[in-house]
């Protein structure tokens, strides 16, 4: 028994959906806040994943489209609910409602991540401001911006997101 459980190292799968990249980097950032603790971390993007198998916590990470959290996480958490009962998860969304000056946005934010982690008990979660490229939308999604007030640019805040991993290194434990 003994044997069993210092056999079994830690190893933590960050998860992660994207559409426009942003997503992407701030759960490679959380992996490599995540390594310096010195745990085995694979960063993958949730579409490659096909099993569980050898992980010990995993951390999921999605952004924020029209209220919702990416379909792929939604997904993924219920694909893989059994595993993911049976360890540490956490779970990070990515949006501009903190950016957004309605007071309900925040509100509605988390909301979409916890219904997305359902009937998981996330031992951490934490909603992140992300990035908008006018570039990368259509014209229409531009005027939807433009008159919800809502600002472009990355507000991707670095810091905010090293102190969130650095807590999550004991809790995933
Ligand atoms: C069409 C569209 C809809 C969006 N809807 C939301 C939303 O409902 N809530 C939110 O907080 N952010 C929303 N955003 C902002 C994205 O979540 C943000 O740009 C995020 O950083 C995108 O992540 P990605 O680059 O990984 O795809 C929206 C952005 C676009 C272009």
């Amino acid at each position: 028994m003994l044997y069993i459980s210092e056999s079994m190292e830690k190893r933590i799968l960050v998860a992660y959906a994207t559409r426009n990249g942003s997503t992407a980097e701030i759960a490679q950032a959380i992996g490599r806040e995540l390594e310096k603790t010195g745990t085995a971390i694979t960063v993958a993007d949730i579409m490659t994943i096909r099993s569980l198998e050898g992980y010990t916590a995993v951390v999921i990470g999605g952004p924020l489209y029209m209220g919702r959290m990416d379909g792929l996480v939604i997904k993924f958490v219920k694909k893989y609910t059994g595993e993911l009962s049976h360890m540490p998860v956490a779970i990070f969304a990515v949006g501009l409602a903190p950016k957004d000056p309605k007071p309900e946005a925040i509100g509605n934010a988390m909301m979409a991540l916890e219904t997305a982690i359902i009937p998981l008990s996330p031992v951490s979660t934490a909603l992140f401001a992300g990035k908008l490229d006018p570039a990368k939308i259509g014209f229409l999604m531009r005027k939807f911006m433009e008159m919800a007030k809502i600002p472009y640019g990355d507000f991707r805040d670095w810091e905010t997101i090293a102190a969130w991993a650095k807590e999550l290194g004991d809790k995933l434990r």
